[in-house]
């Protein structure tokens, strides 16, 4: 008998990433396939993950906000809030040390999946129980027989299909990205934003947050950008249990920050002038603050009013509207 063999479908990789940063691993024992990125896909919108079918992944993680939540705090299925704003889904297969959520608690896309479903603060269901419900569910059977070759359904192989079409997520179409492959122009504005973004004088802000010639726009590292004198949420502290990590969490990426209001691990800003005059003359001084943030004992780096303007402006030309209307990534 012959191993079933589902149809390959390699991530197609943007240009920009490829002449920049290296590829992404894929695990070997889960490759991208055209059969397992559909049943990830029906998976990730369909409330059936949830313990009352009310919740998917989808509505914490929307594709018209790049798969994150417009509200502060996401409500789980009971109206519990957690403390931490939800997080937007793209190029999350370049994390390269596949560290997730805000403080890393989380390792690889595959386990990844496993914590919502069960979590008293999302989905709140088990696995038992929806593997049961996918079992007896007149389509799934069939379809996890296409995308792995066995109708038994088991919580690896939903895990699995999940993270496969999270891997397809990618955005790479900004109007920055279109300016570095020298198919537009940026505004006079623009163009200072990024001087100002790039310049150590200045912005300062490239050292974490990526740099034309990092189109992640972050580094994936952890680090205490200044936010609070005292730390209530130690972030990575947590998870390692190291004093000096904590208050540190992941930089996320600048991409798509017209559509992921708010800011910050607990959503705390609700805009990116709130963002910027933070950073401008809002540091809050603390033993963990990052090294970086050189200009903490003058409250922040100081920016004019049109340096700030210019900033949000080159900012705000990252946002890639094409990732948000990919139909390959909508619930059609
Ligand atoms: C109730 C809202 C809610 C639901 C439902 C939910 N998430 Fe999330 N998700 C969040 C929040 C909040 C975070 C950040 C958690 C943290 O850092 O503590 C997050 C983080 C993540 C991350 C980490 C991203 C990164 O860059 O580190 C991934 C991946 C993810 N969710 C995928 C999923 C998948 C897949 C499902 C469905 C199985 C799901 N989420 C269901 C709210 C939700
Ligand atoms: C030392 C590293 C570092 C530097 C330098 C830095 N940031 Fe950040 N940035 C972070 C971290 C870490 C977070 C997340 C912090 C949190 O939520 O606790 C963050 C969050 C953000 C966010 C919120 C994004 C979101 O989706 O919530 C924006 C916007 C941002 N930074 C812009 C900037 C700008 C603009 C500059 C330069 C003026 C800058 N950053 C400099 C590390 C840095």
């Amino acid at each position: 008998m012959e191993t079933y063999m589902a149809t390959p479908s390699p991530l197609q990789i943007p240009r920009l990433f490829e002449d920049n940063i290296l590829n992404p691993v894929i695990p070997t024992n889960n490759p991208q396939t055209v059969e397992g990125i559909a049943l990830g896909k029906k998976l990730f919108f369909d409330p059936i993950l949830s313990a009352d079918n009310t919740q998917a992944c989808a509505d914490c993680h929307t594709p018209e906000n790049a798969f994150s939540d417009a509200d502060r705090f996401s409500d789980g299925i009971d109206g519990i809030r957690g403390n931490r704003n939800s997080m937007s889904l793209f190029n999350l297969a370049w994390n390269y040390d596949e560290k997730f959520f805000w403080d890393g608690s989380s390792f690889s896309l595959e386990h990844q999946a496993f914590v919502p479903v069960s979590d008293p603060i999302e989905m709140k269901s088990s696995w038992i129980q929806l593997e049961t419900e996918l079992q007896q569910h007149p389509e799934y059977p069939n379809l996890f027989q296409q995308a792995f070759g066995t109708s038994k359904i088991d919580s690896t192989l939903v895990t699995k299909a999940i993270a496969q079409f999270e891997r397809t997520l990618i955005s790479s179409n900004s109007k920055f990205d279109k300016y570095l492959l020298g198919e537009v122009t940026l505004t006079p504005q623009e163009i200072n934003g990024f001087n100002v973004f790039m310049d150590e004088a200045k912005g300062d802000c490239f050292h974490c947050h990526g740099s034309d010639k990092n189109p992640l726009w972050t580094d994936n590292i952890f680090h205490n950008n200044g936010l609070d004198a005292t730390i209530t949420d130690l972030g990575l502290g947590k998870v390692t249990g190291d004093p000096a990590d904590n208050g540190k969490f992941k930089s996320p990426s600048l991409r798509n920050l017209a559509f992921t209001a708010p800011y910050m691990h607990d959503g705390r800003f609700e805009t990116l002038d709130d963002v910027i005059n933070h950073y401008s003359e809002g540091l809050q001084n603390s033993p963990t603050i990052d090294p970086l943030m050189k200009k903490v004992a003058q409250g922040g780096v100081q920016l004019s009013d049109q340096d700030k303007a210019d900033l949000k402006a080159f900012l705000l030309s990252l946002s890639d509207y094409e990732f948000i209307s990919n139909p390959n990534f909508l619930n059609q």
